[in-house]
């Protein structure tokens, strides 16, 4: 679904849902206090994480197995147009005005020398460079590219890498291509494709990178068979993903109402931190780091100030989108997506939702 569309129809997008609860009804109409909300959010955490507790050891290392055998039977990612529509398809000038300057839509780097959002991108964007092991003159494959938060600033400091970023989203290839050109970039080009779909060349890549796109996927095994092909000898895949440090989960399940499988992550996973590691058939693991959800709620908490700050600016640009009548719920909405993810990624100080960095090698 392109922005046009959304602007052409916006009565596609129903006001509220029909089963919908009370008070989430209440909460999308702006009812209830950011406060309250946020103590609501952090009640679902908590029962989430009981009721996984209270089935046993046995039971949830079970379900976890069964989880991974119905990934390796399930299509590379599902559900991939209304993944696509629900962000990757608003116009890009609604995430200008949230995200930081690099339009990075993924947890960012804080410590106490963090000063802001904006230096906070860079700290991430810099630990990718070293982590995935990037210099100049590699071949790059970016999976999940967004607005070029990575790719852009791969392509300003290995000015001799060639890079081939690949998104399903139309506006985001508009996007990058524009700034390439504002820039003076010429070693990137820009793939619009599902990854179910998408079909490279063997043998071609020094490195593959991947931000945050994995939780849209759901067989890994074929993924990571595809890119360990992909890449040439002795090349290497980096994948950052947000996770639970035990459990995965798919986001249909997720929460008393699936208002987020609904709204914002129909098809979309929660891995465990291990679940990426049960699929080594082609590619192996060198490293694996572990972040504190920390990083991802001030992320989120720095995205919704930025929200608020700009509100006027944002209603106009959801207002084209959506349509005037629902323009103000999903103002609602995206407050409340912002708050969900910093409510979760903080959850006990960010020691149960964390971020995970793993290097990859091709095998053999
Ligand atoms: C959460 S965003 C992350 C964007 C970017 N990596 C960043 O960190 O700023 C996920 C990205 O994956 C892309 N994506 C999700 N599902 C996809 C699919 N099935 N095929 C291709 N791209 C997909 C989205 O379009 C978006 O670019």
């Amino acid at each position: 679904m392109s922005s046009q569309s959304l602007a052409a129809d916006p009565i596609q997008r129903e006001p509220v849902a029909e089963n919908e609860s009370t008070l989430t009804r209440w909460a999308e109409r702006g009812l209830i206090p950011d406060g309250l909300l946020r103590f609501g959010i952090r009640r679902q955490c908590a029962l989430r994480l009981s009721q996984e507790n209270a089935l046993g050891v046995e039971a949830t290392a079970e379900r976890q197995r069964a989880q991974i055998d119905e990934l390796r039977h399930s299509p590379i990612a599902i559900e991939t147009a209304a993944a696509n529509a629900q962000h990757y398809e608003l116009p890009p000038p609604f995430f200008q005005l949230c995200l930081g300057k690099n339009l990075k839509y993924s947890s960012c780097y804080w410590d106490d020398s963090t000063p802001d959002l904006d230096a906070a991108e860079a700290r991430m964007l810099g630990l990718y460079g070293e982590r995935a092991e990037l210099a100049d003159g590699q071949h790059i494959l970016e999976l999940g590219c967004g607005w070029g938060s990575l790719t852009l600033w791969m392509a300003a400091r290995y000015p001799s890498a060639r890079i081939t970023a690949v998104s399903n989203s139309r506006p985001q290839r508009e996007f990058i291509e524009a700034r390439c050109k504002e820039r003076g970039l010429d070693n990137v080009s820009v793939i619009t494709t599902d990854v179910n779909t998408l079909s490279l060349e063997a043998d071609q890549f020094d490195r593959a990178v991947s931000i945050e796109m994995f939780e849209h996927m759901r067989n890994y095994e074929h993924l990571l068979q595809r890119i360990g092909a992909w890449l040439k000898p002795g090349g290497k895949l980096f994948v950052h993903i947000f996770c639970h440090k035990t459990l995965a989960y798919p986001f249909e399940t997720a929460g008393e109402d699936n208002w987020m499988g609904r709204h914002f992550f129909t098809g979309g996973l929660m891995p465990a931190a291990d679940t990426l590691l049960h699929f080594q058939k082609d590619i192996h693991i060198e490293e694996r780091w572990l972040l504190p959800g920390i990083h991802y709620e001030k992320t989120a908490n720095a995205w919704l100030e930025n929200q608020d700050r700009n509100r006027e600016q944002v209603m106009e640009i959801l207002t084209q989108a959506y349509g005037a009548e629902q323009a103000k719920l999903w103002n609602q909405r995206w407050r409340m997506f912002w708050m969900a993810c910093a409510e979760l990624f903080g959850y006990a100080e960010g020691s149960e939702w964390l971020v995970a960095h793993y290097r990859f090698a091709r095998k053999g």
